[in-house]
């Protein structure tokens, strides 16, 4: 029984070195040294080439290395066996920090302060509102989208989140659809974005969804993008940030990564660029995952976090 490691910018490596040590006696191969097709039961990918979970006969799941799948539902030539997505409480903690990290960025104006160190000058800025004055707006409430608000709950931050589907949460403000957004929009300073890439949420963030944004607030308005770069516009970005209609933002996603050197993004200004690492998988805890994932489905165990096709997440 063969586990196939389609992985592209990525050494595949790695991950063969932690599954062997998970699932001794099976047999874990990259595309290039696989002869036997029928004996491969499980695809594990991160932007495998097209193409290349094709012809497995025996294929029983695909699992992506990652929490998104946007690059996996892009193989036109996808087969069609269910799709696991990594859920990880240590995914879901370093996303969460990130998340923390950029909106307290901003918050206290990090930028401003760092400037005036490099320029030795101590000024303060006596208007500094309590997190309490700012109000977040969280855009996906999945896995990611609620732990990070439940921190910046925690802080003070006065959190709101938006989704796809109705939710009910324990002390948080939610909206869902379309109106949903405007009203969320409508009382948010700082923006955040844990959504997936699908059909519906490509192109969202951009100008029209800036100018909705609060305009009466402490601070901002602010953005920071996580979720994936094909959701933002990066030209409309770039020109809220350079107007000022934005006040600053975050992007760790782009439409095009690496972020090519010429981008007038590196320049913008207030932007925090971080390089697709808000939350990184890291192969020990992701290998357990699925090694535990595909021992549970051997046991009759159904498979879990799978992925709806249809929605696109
Ligand atoms: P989940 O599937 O758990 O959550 C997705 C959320 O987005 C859900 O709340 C869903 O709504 C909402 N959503 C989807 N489509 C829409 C829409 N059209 N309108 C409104 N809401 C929508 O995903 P995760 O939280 O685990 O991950 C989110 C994304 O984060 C990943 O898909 C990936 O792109 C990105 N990511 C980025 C990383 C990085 O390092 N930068 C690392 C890991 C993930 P509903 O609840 O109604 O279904
Ligand atoms: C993911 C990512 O989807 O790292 O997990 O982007």
């Amino acid at each position: 029984m063969t586990l196939l490691v389609a992985v592209t910018g990525w050494d595949p490596s790695t991950w063969i070195g932690e599954l062997v040590k998970l699932l001794p006696g099976r047999k874990i191969v990259t595309p290039e040294r696989l002869k036997d097709r029928a004996a491969v039961r499980y695809a594990l990918t991160w932007k495998h080439a097209p193409g290349a979970l094709g012809h497995l006969p025996n294929l029983a799941a695909i699992f992506s290395l990652g929490a998104g799948v946007d690059h996996v539902l892009a193989d036109p030539h996808l087969p069609p066996a269910p799709i696991v997505r990594v859920v990880d409480p240590d995914l879901t903690q370093r996303m969460s920090e990130w998340v923390v990290l950029q909106t307290l960025l901003h918050f206290r104006q990090f930028r401003r302060y760092d400037l005036q160190q490099r320029e030795r000058v101590w000024a303060e800025d006596e208007q500094q509102p309590s997190a309490r004055d700012v109000r977040v707006g969280v855009l996906g409430l999945g896995v990611l989208g609620l732990d990070a608000s439940a921190k910046l709950k925690a802080i003070g931050f006065d959190v709101a989140g938006w989704s796809r589907t109705q939710k009910h949460v324990a002390g948080l403000t939610t909206f869902h659809g379309a109106d949903g957004l405007t009203a969320l929009l409508a009382r948010t300073d700082i923006l955040v974005s844990l959504l997936p890439l699908t059909r519906e949420t490509r192109g969202l963030l951009d100008r029209r969804l800036i100018a909705g944004l609060a305009r009466d607030g402490r601070l901002g308005p602010f953005l920071i993008n996580a979720g994936r770069g094909g959701s933002q516009v990066e030209a409309d970005v770039l020109e809220a940030l350079n107007s000022g209609a934005l006040n600053g933002a975050s992007l760790d996603v782009f439409d095009s990564e690496p972020l090519p050197k010429d981008s007038a993004l590196w320049d913008a200004p207030n932007l925090y660029i971080s390089p697709h690492n808000a939350a990184i998988s890291e192969p020990q805890a992701v290998a357990a995952y699925i090694a535990n994932a595909i021992l549970a489905f051997e046991r009759g165990e159904p498979l879990v976090n799978l992925v709806d096709r249809a929605r696109g997440y």
